[in-house]
């Protein structure tokens, strides 16, 4: 047996340690949130915040997160943060088809804790491991931006 904690409860799973931590999310925990794409650690719809870290939750085996804090979108949303990021996001109409905005929901909210006040540079940079088909990243970095200067980078 095996204890995290997740979305700030404690939780433990008897799931075998090489299983993917997608993959235990959605089917034990139900927590669909957390997409997937590639498989592969290419495209960010899976991404998840470990320890306060951008991960892409396809490529991490559960034995790999052991005590560890982990943040799905599922529990973010439910954040003042997330309200503030996600009007930012329509503000700027940054949201198109919503298949990538997940993952990069959790990348903006991983930049911005650890970089308050990024740069457009750092915004891309941010954004970089995160796939999207429809917007162009340019509306994307403008909601960023938006939710810098209104303070989402403090958790
Ligand atoms: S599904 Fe994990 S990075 Fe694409
Ligand atoms: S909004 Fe469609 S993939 Fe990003």
């Amino acid at each position: 047996m095996m204890k995290f904690y997740l979305n700030g409860k404690e939780v433990e799973t008897q799931a075998p340690s090489t299983m993917r931590l997608i993959d235990l999310l959605r089917d034990e925990f139900q927590l669909i949130g957390p997409k997937e794409g590639c498989g592969e650690g290419e495209c960010g719809t899976c991404s998840i915040l470990v320890n306060d870290l951008l991960e892409n939750s396809c490529l991490i085996p559960i034995g790999a997160i052991e005590g560890a804090e982990i943040i799905t979108i599922d529990g973010y949303c439910k954040t003042e943060q997330f309200q503030i990021l996600s009007d930012c996001y329509s503000e700027a109409g940054a949201v198109q088809c919503g298949y990538c905005i997940p993952g990069m929901v959790m990348a903006s909210a991983a930049l911005l804790a650890q970089n308050p006040h990024p740069t457009e540079d750092e915004i891309r940079e941010g954004i970089s491991g995160n796939l999207c088909r429809c917007t162009g990243y340019n509306m994307i970095v403008d909601a960023i931006g938006l939710a810098a200067n209104k303070g989402v980078g403090l958790w």
